[in-house]
């Protein structure tokens, strides 16, 4: 049985004041039946850890795959344990895209982040112009072979399948393309990691939001999300993990 995961995205966003937000999650939520987790930006990992005192997850949004050194601006997998983080996202498109990273960096920060005993969650999903192409299996079929790494377990790794073009756009896609991809998802990870692939959570990401959370808690092989904007706000965020 996959416990639920409902995950938040802070992305470039939020300052000190905005944990207020996490304290009025965790009063009107206190005893959550899925696991929740939110994921700020670096600079308030440490607080939110000590406010959440293992209430809620605290995560970051990336990692270096090297442990410490000469490389500035970047934040190693030790140093988001030593905050407080338990968990990191990893490969999420918006790296992909801003910062190049390929489907093999990923796989070596998902690699450092297990080595500290963080749970990665590795982010996947196809492009508009990919699923225009038809290309949607193929593109996150490549993406899982290369960026999940060979020591992946049911509980160290996480798959967030987020289609770019449904990221804070509004847009999302059928329920049943969800399915689709989730499906396929699964049977890769059971194909590659068998009886422990099964065991892995796989989120939706991409426009989730009060309004759709149920519908898509629904679909086969979700275990939860992976949720941006809507993370933002106590009441939007506490609107998702009570539907999951
Ligand atoms: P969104 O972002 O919920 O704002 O669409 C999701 C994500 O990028 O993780």
């Amino acid at each position: 049985m996959r416990k639920k995961l409902a995950a938040g995205n802070w992305k470039m966003n939020g300052l000190k004041a905005s944990l207020t937000e996490v304290e009025a999650l965790i009063a009107a939520h206190p005893a959550p039946a899925c696991e929740v987790l939110l994921c700020p930006p670096a600079t308030l990992v440490s607080a939110m850890a000590a406010l959440a005192a293992g209430r809620i997850a605290v995560g970051g949004q990336d990692c270096h795959p090297k442990a410490s050194g000469a490389h500035t601006g970047d934040i190693s997998a030790a140093m988001l344990k030593d905050a407080g983080a338990s968990h990191v996202i990893l490969g999420h498109s918006e790296r992909r895209a801003d910062h190049a990273e390929t489907d093999a960096l990923v796989c070596a920060k998902s690699e450092a982040a297990l080595a500290e005993g963080l749970t990665a969650v590795i982010c996947v999903g196809e492009t508009e112009a990919e699923r225009d192409a038809g290309a949607t299996l193929a593109v996150v079929g490549r993406q899982l072979a290369g960026s999940v790494p060979a020591q992946a377990t049911a509980a160290t790794v996480v798959i967030a399948y987020e289609p770019v073009w449904a990221i804070g756009t509004g847009r999302t896609p059928t329920l049943e393309q969800i399915a689709e991809v989730h499906d396929f998802i699964r049977a890769e990870l059971v194909g590659r990691f068998g009886a422990e692939g099964d065991g892995v959570r796989l989120l939706y990401g991409g426009s989730v939001k009060p309004a759709n959370a149920a519908e898509i808690f629904a679909v086969s092989n979700v275990d939860g999300a992976l949720v941006g904007g809507a993370s933002l706000k106590a009441a939007d965020f506490g609107a998702i993990v009570a539907a999951l």
